[in-house]
Formats: structure tokens, C-alpha cells, sequence
């Protein structure tokens, strides 16, 4: 056999070994100063975040579409230790924990996958991704080089990596995960933790790195991070944000698409043209992976946000809303935004880079590649400027960045949205509210059970306590097994105590918070809290008698701190002192008893008891269907409500309740407090100059959070379902509603040769469009009005293209609706409404 056969044969051997085994899937990753490779080739990576128990897995693989759909190729996840690991030792991947279910779905689409461990992981999540019961392990501590943290961590972190190696999951694999991350922002907060913290940064690269899973590893906002780690970056903006090691790619981990939200305070919006604003610099300064944080955020489901204070609600003002659906004109505008990035990828991670200055806010970027150029020009100034690249003058907007793939034309500028705006409703009953003819209040029948507050019995003792301590402790001793704990003592009043007598005595209770409800005597005395600090005070009028006093304080959690150095020894709960104070002439005589006996339990009566679970018809004789109580704190409520027909997502519009927790079909949709007010609104929403979380803010008056998402996979097709309510402080369920979100109306402008996509959703269609003009309209969606050069027949061409239609697509030119002698810019101004 000649040699040049031989070596035939054996290419062909193994080319076949390789189908076999799958191998032509897997992917080397490697990178390099201009970005991450593979197989060799650099890529450009455009991710978005999606946490999956934010949302549910019969949502996946739809919200993974729409990114896909978006432009993007990868979808970062973090993983949350706490809610895989409720108990030490005790692991749970079911559900919307099902890790490995996600990352296949991600892998189904065609994407790939950046995995951020972690575990710590901030994210607006309770305990910042720790499970509590790490706090009461003795000698720990945690995120700094201590052994017994240490080992915890590793356990964890090599119990996902193995997992995701058994599945195939890891690029050189043949799986989607192409980028891992260990820690997260620790570099924010080393400076704190000494030596320690340097060594514990070491031991988290070294630990990565024993893996040998093939992949690269990040460490973000760790500028320091050893070499075997690439360092990213998070912010608003990376424009100008370097890695130290000049043999790492420019890595974006977190782009805030918006803005997270705390209960107490309005709406954030970033807006579309500012995110893009920020891609296209980043992009156009050397970037080479992006990550949108979030692309979906979802909802904090059950007890997991924290901070505290976070909503359930984690919409973020993302691309993709809280429950799905498009937020638009933000994910349009990113789509057209990445179809161009993706048309220059080449130039971007290959060609030459040369930068012309405009001013110190305004240049120009040409990329050389292969004899060809692309161009960047960027404004950063707020009034629009002339910036002149290879003899053409091109007028840029304030704040904006325009991307010219052939140096010539204008392709994209980040202020220019050619996208739709949907304007969301909800609907009842598949109608308006204002139609609506069914009952305007919510129309449920509601049932109701007392909570049952805890106290001691004859003998001094709390039936299923969890422990008794001269001392008052952290709420964290409870492991977060529930939001509420009880703290009860006893205290003896002889008849020749000082107090005895006196007229005005108080209960004085100094707490970490979150909230605090006193008992004394079993006669319940009220309730305080601060969502400004979680420090405070409650003084209360008591009434004292002669032998023994019982005193029972219910403190309540809204979710433990996530971020900070330190942050996971911030106390909560009861922290003293208690003390009973009697004043006599002036004369202040106080009783201190934060030593006393306290005995502690945790969890409520009906949480013990899970009436969340049980079914309509269990234990009828317990619930009351009498007239809802009023003005009653520590209820519960039970209805059922059929499922809404259709595929627009469901929501429950809490309005009249106060603060809780609700349950559907015995699964928590999370905690509510839809009696606090939002504050903080900020109406500076011009998208120029420098965006933060403050700014941008709308809903200031109305309830922080009044909807709450129930995922479609909670309800049932063919029966009724069953809604439990805990009510905290006394609110009504009377106008608690069940509705369905969908676009009501579409408003759009598209400049002249752009594509303009239209669509409603959820089978509804065009039913009128109320405004149609292409020339030079003025105004915005709501008041177009025609300008003076429009073309005749607008109208009538948008009709025929797109009533009726759930979906159109219309090309924005003189050729699509006749010339029209215009002066300027030539748009389209479109306005309809959606039906069925
Ligand atoms: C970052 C953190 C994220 C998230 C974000 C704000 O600092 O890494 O996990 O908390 O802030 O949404």
C-alpha cells in the first residue's frame, strides 16, 4: 500500500471515529488579545442573560427563541447555590432548577453558553446566592481564605462542574458552555478582607483551573485577577475599560439593559437608544464579547429576592419583559443592532484599528480588513456634531453612535430607532377594562383563616420551638427556612417592682428589621418598618400586670442582603435593646430584658400548617366564606379562578392588599407588597448624557408592585385553579384580579430605506391603524401629526399590508408608498391598535 493510501485511509478513519463520537461539535476555546476563539477563530460573542429560576422551563425554550431571534448567539446564566441547596447536603435541580434541562434547551437553539458559578453572585437574589445555613457553620467565613468556607465552596462548585461534565455540557465536549466564571466582582471589595481576601482570590483561580474543563474562566471586576483568569468588566459602560493583561480580550460580562427595583420605589427605564449607545461604543473600541444583564430578568419567585427590599418582579426593564414578551422598541433596536455587528465581525476581531479625534467627545474608528473598511463614527457630546471620515462629512446625534459597514453608508445609528413601540395592556377577560362588563372588582369568592399568632403555653413553652437563648439573635439562626420569626419571653413583675402603677409604660423594641410586629399579653399591639434603613425602633403603649408578662415580637424579613464587603454578617432580626419603660413625673424607670429567655420559632402557623398547599375543599370548616374581614392583619384568603384562554401570559393585580406572600396551586409566585407606594420618580428621560438607575424613573404614587406573574405552567387546563393569599398587615383581596398582558397598541417611526417590522402578539391582529404618515411627521406615539410633504396614500398602504395581520413587514421607501418631495429625513409614522 503506497504511503500517500495509507495516510488516506487513516484520515478517513478517523473523520468517521469523529461522526461517531459526535466530535465534530466539539469546540476548542481559546483566546487571545482581540478575542475569544474558537476552533480557532475568533468570534464575536453577543450573550444575554437569562437566569433560569427566574422564569419557568415551559418558558425557555420561547425566551431563548426571542434571543436567538434578537441576534444573539450565547446566554449567560448564574447558578444560585441557595436554591440547589436548601439544606447542606440536600441538593434540588427540579423544575425551573433544572440547571442541565436549561443549558440543553440553550444548546437545542443553537446558542452557546457562559456559565457563571459563582457561587456567590450578588444578583439581587437573597444572601447574594449563599445558603443561609453557611452563616451557622462554626468558624466560618465567608468569601475570604477560610477553610471551612473553602470547602463548602469547592464542594458545591465541583458538584456543578461535574454535573455539567457528565452532560456533555462543556464546549470541548460538544456542549454549548464555551465561557465559566468563578466568584463575581470580588475585586469591588477586596481591599476589605486584607491578605486574606488576595489569598482567597488565588484559591478561587486555582480551584477554577483544577478543573481542566477547557474552557477559559472569567473573574469579573477583578482588574488584579491572576493570569489564568480573564478579568471583565461590568457597568452602565466598558467604552473605555481595559483588561490589565494585555493577552486577554476585552470582556463585557454585565451591560444593565435597566434596572432593578426595590420595593418603595418607581419604574427604571433605560432607553433604547442608550443601551445601544453603549454596545456600539464598546463594540467600536475594541470589545469582543457582550453580555446583556439581564436580556430576560424574570421574577423572583417564592422568598428569593434580596438586598433586601427587591420586588418580585426582576423585569429590569430588560429587551425581554418580566414575563416574555418583547419589551419594544429596546429589542428591536438591539436586533438591528447586532445584524450589523454580525455583518462586521471579521473587521472588527481581525482588521487594523485607527482612531480619529473630533474634539475630546467625538471620533471616528476605521477597521481595516482585507482592503476594505468599516467606520464608527461616535458623538458622546449631547448636541449633534459633524465628524469627517475619508472625505465625507456625516451629521452624528447627540450621544450616538453611527456604524457604517462600507465607510459610506450609514447603516445603523444607535438614536435612530426604526423598531416598533408596544404599548402593554392587561386585559380580563380577554377584554379592556373599560369594556369590560363582567364584575369591575375582581369577582372572586374569597375565603379566609386567621394566622394563629404563637405564644407561650401555660407552662412557658412554644410548641416545634427552635431553640432558647439569654440572648437576641440573629434572624439568620433560622437558616431562612421562613421570612417570619418569633422571638417570646417572659417577664415577671413582682408587686413592689418600680413599674408596677404606672401609667404610661411602653414596649421598646430596637430592630435590624425588616419589619416587626408585637404581641404582649397575646393582645396584639401593631406593626412598624423602614425601607430606608434597616435600622429602627417601635415603641409601643403597654398595659403590665402583676406576675407574669408575655412579650412576642414577630420579626419579618424582606430577603437578607446580596452585596457588599461583609455583607453576609449584617444581622437582622430582633437586635435590642427590649426593654419595658415607664415614665412616672418624668422620671424614666426602665426594665431591660433583651436577657431574659427567649424562646424562638420560625414560620407562621398557616406556613407550618402549608395552607398554601392545601386544595379548596380541604379543611372547608376552618376557612370562613362569611364577609371578608377588614382592616385585619395575619389572613389568609383563598379563591379559585379558571385559567385564561389564550397564550398571553397571566397576572394577578394584587391592588388592596398589603404585604405577604401568594401561592397558585400550591407554588409560590412570590412575596408582595402592594400597599407601599413607589417614590424616587426622576422624569429626565432624554436618552443623552449619562444613564444610572435614578434616572429615567415613572409610577411614583401607585403600588410599587401591583402585578405578579403567574407562569402559564402553574395553572391547569381543565380545572379551577386555587390562589392562596397571606396578608400581613390588613389588607382586602376585594379588588384582586386575574389578567392577561398583551399589546394594546403599536406606535413606530422608521427613516427612509429601513425595514420596518410590525407585529401584535398572542393571535391578536391589526384592527385599525389610527395614523399613518410617510414624508416628515412630527410629534410621538399618541400624537403624530402629518407633516406638510406626506405621501397621499400612506394610509391606505399600510391597510392593505397589514390590517387584519398579526404580523407585517413593510420596506420604508418612495418605491413601497410614492414619492413624496420632502426636504429633510424621510420617516414613517405608523399608530394602530390590537385585537382580536
Ligand atoms: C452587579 C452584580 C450583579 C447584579 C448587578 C445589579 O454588581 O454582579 O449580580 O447584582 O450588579 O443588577
Amino acid at each position: 500500500m503506497g504511503v500517500q493510501r495509507f495516510h488516506r485511509i487513516i484520515l478517513l478513519l478517523v473523520l468517521s471515529l469523529c461522526f461517531v463520537f459526535g466530535s465534530t461539535s466539539r469546540v476548542h476555546v481559546s483566546y487571545d488579545a482581540r478575542g475569544i476563539k474558537l476552533n480557532g477563530h475568533r468570534k464575536l460573542i453577543l450573550s444575554g442573560s437569562i437566569h433560569y429560576p427566574r422564569s419557568t422551563p415551559e418558558m425557555w425554550p420561547d425566551l431563548i427563541k426571542k434571543a436567538k431571534e434578537g441576534g444573539l448567539n450565547t446566554i449567560e446564566t448564574y447558578v444560585f447555590w441557595n436554591a440547589h441547596e436548601p439544606t447542606r447536603g440536600q441538593y434540588d435541580f427540579s423544575g425551573n432548577l433544572d440547571l442541565v434541562r436549561f443549558i440543553k434547551t440553550v444548546h437545542k437553539e443553537g446558542l452557546y453558553a457562559i456559565l457563571r458559578i459563582g457561587p456567590y453572585v450578588c444578583a439581587e437574589w437573597t444572601y447574594g446566592g449563599f445558603p443561609v445555613w453557611l452563616h451557622n457553620l462554626p468558624g466560618i467565613k465567608l468569601r475570604t481564605n477560610n477553610e471551612v468556607y473553602k470547602n463548602e465552596m469547592k464542594t458545591f462548585t465541583t458538584m456543578i462542574v461535574n454535573l455539567m461534565k457528565r452532560n456533555k455540557l462543556f464546549a470541548p465536549q460538544g456542549g454549548p458552555i464555551i465561557l465559566s466564571q468563578i466568584e463575581n466582582e470580588y475585586g469591588n471589595v477586596i481591599g476589605k478582607y486584607g491578605d486574606e481576601g488576595k489569598e482567597y482570590v488565588k484559591w478561587c483561580a486555582d480551584l477554577a483551573t483544577s478543573y481542566k474543563i477547557g474552557i477559559p474562566w472569567i473573574m469579573c471586576q477583578q482588574d488584579d485577577a491572576p493570569e489564568s483568569m480573564i478579568s471583565s468588566c461590568n457597568g452602565f459602560y466598558c467604552d473605555d475599560w481595559k483588561p490589565r493583561n494585555p493577552n486577554a480580550p476585552k470582556v463585557w460580562t454585565e451591560n444593565w439593559s435597566g434596572w432593578f427595583k426595590d420595593y418603595g420605589m418607581g419604574d427604571p427605564h433605560r432607553s433604547a437608544e442608550d443601551l445601544a449607545f453603549a454596545v456600539a461604543r464598546f463594540f467600536q473600541k475594541g470589545g469582543s464579547v457582550h453580555n446583556y444583564y439581564m436580556y430576560h430578568g424574570g421574577t423572583n419567585f417564592g422568598r428569593t429576592a434580596g438586598g433586601p427590599f427587591i420586588t418580585t418582579s426582576y423585569d429590569y426593564n430588560a429587551p425581554l419583559d418580566e414575563y416574555g414578551n418583547k419589551n419594544q422598541p429596546k429589542w428591536g433596536h438591539l436586533k438591528s443592532l447586532h445584524k450589523v455587528l454580525k455583518s462586521i465581525e471579521k473587521p472588527l476581531l481581525y482588521g487594523e484599528k485607527s482612531e480619529t479625534g473630533f474634539g475630546q467627545w467625538a471620533n471616528a474608528t476605521v477597521y481595516s480588513y482585507k482592503g476594505k473598511s468599516v467606520c464608527f463614527l461616535a458623538n458622546v457630546y449631547q448636541e449633534d456634531k459633524d465628524i469627517t471620515v475619508q472625505g465625507t462629512t456625516y451629521r452624528v446625534p447627540g450621544w450616538s453612535v453611527s456604524i457604517l459597514p462600507d465607510c459610506e453608508t450609514e447603516v445603523y445609528n444607535t438614536a435612530k430607532v426604526n423598531a416598533q413601540t408596544s404599548v402593554m395592556v392587561k386585559k380580563t377577560n380577554g377584554e379592556d377594562d373599560d369594556n369590560y362588563e363582567g364584575n369591575p372588582f375582581g369577582g372572586l369568592n374569597w375565603v379566609w383563616r386567621d394566622d394563629k399568632p404563637v405564644g407561650l403555653s401555660k407552662s412557658g413553652h412554644v410548641r416545634g420551638s427552635l431553640m432558647m437563648s439569654h440572648s437576641l439573635l440573629d434572624q439568620k439562626i433560622a437558616n431562612d427556612t421562613s421570612d417570619y420569626l418569633w422571638y417570646i419571653t417572659r417577664v415577671n413583675i413582682k408587686k413592689r417592682d418600680s413599674l408596677m402603677g404606672k401609667k404610661k409604660i411602653n414596649l421598646h423594641v430596637h430592630t435590624n428589621g425588616h419589619v416587626v410586629h408585637a404581641f404582649f399579653n397575646k393582645k396584639y399591639l401593631g406593626y412598624k418598618y423602614s425601607v430606608s434603613s434597616n435600622d429602627f425602633v417601635m415603641d409601643k403603649r403597654i398595659k403590665i400586670k402583676r406576675g407574669k408578662n408575655e412579650i412576642a415580637l414577630l420579626s419579618t424579613t424582606v430577603g437578607y442582603n446580596n452585596y457588599g464587603e461583609f455583607f453576609d454578617e449584617t444581622r437582622h432580626g430582633i437586635w435590642g435593646p427590649v426593654k419595658l419603660v415607664g415614665e412616672n413625673h418624668g422620671e424614666k424607670i426602665i426594665k431591660n430584658v433583651s436577657s431574659s429567655l427567649w424562646i424562638y420559632k420560625s414560620g407562621l402557623y398557616g406556613e407550618e400548617n402549608k395552607f398554601y398547599e392545601a386544595g379548596i375543599h380541604n379543611a372547608r370548616r376552618a376557612w370562613h366564606s362569611t364577609s371578608l374581614p377588614s382592616n385585619r392583619p395575619f389572613v389568609w384568603y383563598k379563591a379559585t379562578f379558571p385559567t385564561p384562554l389564550g397564550t398571553d401570559p397571566v397576572v394577578v393585580d394584587l391592588r388592596g392588599l398589603s404585604k405577604g406572600e401568594v401561592w397558585v396551586n400550591g407554588k409560590s409566585i412570590g412575596r408582595f407588597w402592594a400597599s407601599l407606594e413607589a417614590k424616587g420618580c426622576n422624569d429626565n428621560c432624554d436618552y443623552r448624557g449619562a444613564y444610572s438607575g435614578e434616572k429615567c424613573v415613572t409610577g411614583c404614587g401607585e403600588p410599587t408592585q401591583r402585578w405578579y406573574h403567574i407562569p402559564r405552567s402553574f395553572l391547569k387546563e381543565y380545572e379551577d385553579n386555587v390562589m392562596v393569599v397571606f396578608d400581613e398587615f390588613g389588607g382586602s383581596p376585594q379588588l384582586v384580579k386575574i389578567q392577561t398582558v398583551t399589546i394594546g397598541k403599536v406606535c413606530a417611526t422608521a427613516y427612509e430605506d429601513k425595514t420596518l417590522e410590525l407585529s401584535c402578539q398572542g393571535g391578536s391582529v391589526f384592527k385599525e391603524f389610527h395614523f399613518a404618515d410617510y414624508g416628515e411627521p412630527e410629534g410621538d406615539c399618541g400624537d403624530f401629526s402629518r407633516g406638510s410633504c406626506g405621501a397621499r396614500h400612506t394610509m391606505n398602504i399600510i391597510n392593505q399590508k397589514c390590517l387584519g395581520k398579526e404580523r407585517c413587514v413593510i420596506r420604508v421607501s418612495d418605491e413601497t408608498f410614492g414619492a413624496s418631495h420632502c426636504n429633510g429625513e424621510k420617516r414613517l409614522a405608523v399608530e394602530a391598535s390590537c385585537g382580536v
